[in-house]
């Protein structure tokens, strides 16, 4: 583990166009459970029924009851972690570049990070079905469920449900991120998820070094990924970037 974290922090201390990808287990630190795996969110219920598009068509009261209501609530609080501020601490020192995140919880930025590209969308901000107007989450009033706007129509977040498209612009953006980077970090994701789960191998395609940090394997593990750093991202991530910073001095 101290020689895998010495020589992460050595490659990082060399790039100079670093690029990450990440998922929930960033966040699991900062009180956000993950998706998959114990205590995660599709351990409990069933994506298809609560978080695919056609279900929140179908019956919008139900998805908010289960889903969205207990999210927002989450994520009104939830601060960014060691790991979120290690990542802001590498583009402050000119080596990270871009943050590709599947993560809609807006901690990236509130750690500092500057250029973070919302894969999966964002729930700072919800949009009204009807007349598309689009107001920050935390004045959403939930008195009532399904929230509504003036107009009538039902408030819905800016992610992406299962069954929509990947914004097209923060798909051709981490495109040319993965295809430009020297060095790609992989954080707390399963990488299960297309087309999210595609860019390591993009940025490897290209040339880049793949360092992944995850408390278990994934389907990228010892086949696109160069090396992975067990443990709590937060925890490594910070020891990472401390010794980043000796080695640049
Ligand atoms: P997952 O929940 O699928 O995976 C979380 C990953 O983080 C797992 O590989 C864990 O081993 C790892 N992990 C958990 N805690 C960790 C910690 N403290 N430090 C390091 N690693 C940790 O989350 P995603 O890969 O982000 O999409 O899921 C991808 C997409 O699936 C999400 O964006 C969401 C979901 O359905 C949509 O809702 C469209």
């Amino acid at each position: 583990m101290e020689e895998l974290i010495e020589k992460a922090a050595e490659e990082l201390a060399r790039a100079t166009n670093v690029a990450a990808l990440t998922g929930a287990g960033i966040s699991v630190e900062s009180g956000i459970p993950p998706f998959r795996g114990p205590g995660g969110l599709w351990e409990k219920i069933d994506p298809m029924e609560y978080a695919h598009i056609d279900a929140f068509l179908k019956d919008p009261v139900k998805v908010w009851n289960v889903l969205l209501k207990d999210m927002k609530a989450l994520l009104d609080t939830a601060r960014p972690n060691p790991a979120h501020l290690g990542l802001a601490h590498l583009e402050a020192m000119g080596i990270l570049k871009t943050v590709i995140t599947q993560n809609v919880d807006g901690l990236h930025q509130l750690a500092g990070n500057t250029d973070v590209i919302e894969f999966h969308g964002t729930f700072a901000v919800h949009r009204c079905m009807d007349c598309n107007r689009r107001r920050e989450t935390c004045d959403i009033d939930l008195d009532r469920i399904p929230p509504r706007c003036e107009c009538g129509g039902i408030w819905r977040p800016e992610c992406v449900f299962f069954g929509e498209m990947i914004p097209s612009r923060a798909l051709w953006r981490s495109q040319q991120a993965a295809e430009s980077c020297d060095v790609m970090l992989v954080i707390g994701t399963s990488a299960t998820v297309q087309p999210a789960a595609t860019m390591p191998a993009i940025a490897k395609q290209a040339g880049a070094r793949i360092i992944e940090f995850n408390e278990e394997e994934t389907p990228l593990t010892g086949w696109v990924s160069n090396y992975r750093i067990p443990g709590k991202a937060g925890n490594v991530l910070d020891r990472v970037v401390k010794r980043v910073e000796a080695l640049r001095g």
